[in-house]
């Protein structure tokens, strides 16, 4: 049985504009112990399938099961088995960090949970807020604390919507260490980031989402593999001729453009030294994440919601 399953899952929001489709016959299974990634870009559908599956919204056609409980139907047996850290920080401002974890614990009904409250503290570097006001934490303390009130009653699977959005790089090392662990022991994860880097490192497999569809659904190596090459990447100050531009990637001054082997590296220096185009800090580095993510999203241009 899987631990998640969606099972042709559509979402049709009404708005002033008239009907619109978030999710479009979305179906997926994520295996018990998977750590899986749901990537995609702004608005692809992400959080909407995680809210559907998290109860909080309703799924205008098809269903979500979690660990064969509908999260309609039997919401709370689906819930408790979720632990769920939302993309918005929202929170209840009366209370101090260890209060809100206490009240979260007597919303699942764990009793006298003070000692996996102090693990979560120390493994989240919380301990010392402890008995700080919400309203008195930094927006990255504020996710640490979801991040917290999501694991208090030990969900056996752990979704994660942007959870190292505007978060420092050492608590990241730390969230991932901790999230990693848990993993380890068996719990499944789901993530969605824009961070690929991290998705790369810590997804076995991972979806891609685009307007509502599922556009990719591979084992992270394969999607890798499908890319296997390098990518020439340069800063100039001088603008591409059109047909250069086209095959490149352009960020302000830095140029990055694919290159299967030495003599494609060598094919586009030639094309940029006739085009008169000087080039600076030229470095060569493999294909990446990031570089899968933008061809199939490249790839999709035309499918999608209405
Ligand atoms: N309550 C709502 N009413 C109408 N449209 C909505 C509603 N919630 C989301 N949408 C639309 O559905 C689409 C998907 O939104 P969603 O939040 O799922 O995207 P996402 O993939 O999580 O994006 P991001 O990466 O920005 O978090 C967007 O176009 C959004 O505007
Ligand atoms: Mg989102």
């Amino acid at each position: 049985m899987p631990a998640i399953s969606f099972q042709s899952v559509s979402k049709t929001y009404t708005t002033a504009q008239g009907p619109f489709h978030a999710l479009n016959n979305v179906s997926l299974d994520i295996q018990e112990g998977e750590f899986f990634g749901l990537l995609g870009p702004n608005g692809a559908g992400k959080t909407t399938m995680i809210s559907i599956l998290a109860g909080l919204a309703r799924a205008s056609s098809g269903r979500v099961l979690v660990q064969g409980s509908d999260v309609q139907a039997d919401y709370a047996a689906a819930r408790r088995k979720l632990g769920i850290v939302p993309q918005e920080l929202v929170f209840d401002p009366f209370f101090n960090v260890r209060e809100a974890l206490r009240f979260q614990s007597g919303y699942f009904g764990v009793k006298h949970n003070d000692d996996w409250i102090d693990e979560l503290l120390h493994s989240l570097g919380l301990t010392e807020k402890a008995n700080a006001n919400m309203r008195q934490l930094s927006g990255g303390m504020k996710r640490r604390v979801l991040v917290a009130q999501a694991l208090v009653h030990k969900p056996p699977i752990i979704v994660l919507d942007e959870p190292t959005a505007g978060v420092d790089v050492e608590l990241r090392q730390t969230l991932w260490h901790f999230i990693a662990r848990l993993n380890k022991e068996g719990n499944t994860v789901l993530l969605t980031t824009h961070y690929l880097d991290e998705a790369e490192a810590l997804c076995g497999r991972i979806a891609m989402l685009k307007s509502g569809q599922v556009v990719a659904l591979d084992d992270t190596s394969a999607l890798l593999k499908a890319v296997s090459g390098n990518v020439l990447v340069f800063k100039t100050d001088d603008t591409l001729p059109p047909a250069l531009a086209a095959q490149a990637r352009i960020t302000g001054r830095v140029v990055q453009m694919v290159a299967q082997d030495a003599q494609d590296i060598e094919r586009h220096l030639a094309s940029l030294r006739e085009a008169n185009v000087q080039v600076q800090d030229v470095e060569i580095r493999r294909a990446d994440l990031e570089d899968v993510f933008l061809s199939v999203m490249a790839a999709n241009t035309t499918g999608g919601a209405a």
